[in-house]
């Protein structure tokens, strides 16, 4: 199987330590051994943080996003640094160049490509664009919920969801104002239009990558009935 993950910097890069790097190194590789991955890095708290300062120089919305980008690569290269000779040792900076770099065999690990979307984004156009079977995206929590579950304990997370109701809970005013935040529109968009199996799992836990292809977990996302 071809299977595109995508893991959110604020899982990876949380604690600012090698131990989740070398963790997710050690899964991925398993995984490689039966599967072809790619994976995409998010940016986490050092983005958002090299991102303010840049606001604060008075920087556009734009580069903003650009120097996310950045950190994003940097997120990258550490993973690969961790993958050593697992993974292909170039961070891709587009879709072809990451099709191109997977005819090594080895594992991708790209960041972000263009400004104005989330890594999240990137993931399921590069999903799509490599014809993936699964798409896998490790997240802080156990699935999609309906409200934020680290805020309300009554949250409910749903085994399964369609792009479309995705569409709605995002279009939630109340979800809007607060800050738990999941998919952005563009990556539901192309889940829905491509229809690939995807999976929203806890990626606190690498292992869970691996479980999600066989079993049960998380949120799975099921195209929308047409
Ligand atoms: P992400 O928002 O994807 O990082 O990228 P993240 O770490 O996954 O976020 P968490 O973990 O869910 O909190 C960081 C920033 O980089 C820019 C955006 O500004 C984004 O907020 N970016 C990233 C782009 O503009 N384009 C991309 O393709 C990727």
């Amino acid at each position: 199987m071809r299977i595109v993950i995508t893991v959110g910097g604020s899982i990876i890069i949380k604690d600012h330590d090698y131990k989740k790097f070398q963790d997710y190194a050690n899964v991925l590789r398993s995984m490689a051994e039966e599967h072809q991955i790619m994976v995409v890095v998010g940016g986490g708290r050092t983005a958002r943080d090299y991102i303010g300062i840049a606001r604060d120089l008075g920087a556009s919305e734009a580069l903003c996003d650009d120097i996310g980008i950045e950190v994003t690569r940097l997120n990258a290269r550490l993973l690969i640094t961790a993958l050593e000779g697992d993974a292909y040792p170039r961070v891709p900076h587009n879709f072809s160049e990451a099709l191109e770099f997977s005819t090594s065999g080895k594992i991708v690990v790209m960041g972000g490509t263009e400004p104005a979307h989330s890594t999240d984004a990137v993931g399921s156009i590069l999903a799509e664009f490599v014809g993936a079977d699964l798409l896998l995206n490790a997240t802080s929590v156990d699935g999609l919920f309906d409200k934020d579950p680290n805020k309300y304990p009554d949250a409910h997370m749903f085994p399964q969801i369609t792009p479309s109701a995705m569409m709605k809970l995002l279009s939630d005013k109340e979800m809007k104002a607060g800050t738990y935040e999941f998919l952005d529109k563009t990556a539901i968009q192309i889940i829905g239009r491509s229809r690939i199996k995807t999976v929203i799992l806890n990626g606190e836990y690498p292992e869970n990558l691996k479980k999600a292809i066989n079993e049960k977990i998380g949120t799975l996302i099921v195209p929308n009935s047409e």
